[in-house]
């Protein structure tokens, strides 16, 4: 098996990690790499990793979790962030940045303005058709974790993504904690735990391939 098939193998819903093991910060470098490298659309990356060591926020965090004992048993908890469609305006200093840095001229304000408000209206009728901005935007984040998920996995490293949060007190909790953050520009995609497993895990059960692909 060549090493990306056994990360896969490797890789499963770890529910409780040892809590005598930390990740060390080259390799929870390599995790948020495998984030940061990760494919959006338009290439915005409309998103931002909170990594969270701190017990005492993880406690927080875990009760807004359905007790999910993941939260606080992990090494660290990175917590997936996503721009809210407030993010998505002319006057975002994010949005004009962005496209700045894909301009010939990034000082070019005029140029700025036009790139800006195509993708705008882009976004906005474009994705009309029964997706909203906040929901492609929270979309993204999936891809990154799915990469981080995959990286970690690559380096012996466990991991369990964790959906099952309660969004609006979970985002209290981080509005609290992080200067500047606010719920009326961010919303959360999914947690992530990392960390090293305690038991061996049960097979993967899945589909097989016949079952999910339709070749044409
Ligand atoms: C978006 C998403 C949300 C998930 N949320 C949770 C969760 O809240 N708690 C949990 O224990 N596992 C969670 N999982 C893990 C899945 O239950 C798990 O990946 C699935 O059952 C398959 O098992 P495996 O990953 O071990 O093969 C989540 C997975 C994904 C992709």
């Amino acid at each position: 098996m060549n090493k990306l098939a056994q990360a896969f193998s490797f890789r499963h819903a770890c529910k409780q990690f040892n809590e005598d093991r930390k990740i060390t910060s080259t390799d929870l470098n390599a995790i948020l790499e495998a984030g940061r490298c990760s494919p959006s659309s338009f290439g915005l990356e409309p998103w931002h990793f909170v990594v969270i060591d701190n017990p005492d926020l993880k406690t927080q965090i875990r009760a807004v979790c359905y007790d999910q004992k993941q939260i606080t048993t992990c090494s660290q908890l990175v917590i997936i962030l996503y721009r809210k469609a407030s993010q998505f305006t002319l006057q975002s200093d994010y949005l004009r940045r962005a496209v700045a840095r894909e301009l010939p001229n990034r000082d070019d304000e005029t140029a700025i303005d036009i790139v800006s408000q195509s993708l705008i209206n882009f976004l906005e009728q474009g994705l009309a058709d029964g997706l909203t901005i906040d929901h492609w935007s929270e979309m993204q984040g999936y891809i990154a974790a799915a990469n981080m998920m995959t990286a970690a996995a690559y380096n012996g490293i466990d991991s369990c993504a964790i959906g099952g949060f309660q969004h609006n007190s979970l985002v209290k909790i981080l509005e609290k904690s992080i200067p500047q953050f606010s719920g009326d520009a961010w919303g959360v995609t999914l947690c992530l735990t990392f960390g090293y497993r305690v038991k061996q895990p049960a097979d993967h059960i899945r589909w097989p391939l016949d079952d999910l692909c339709t070749f044409l």
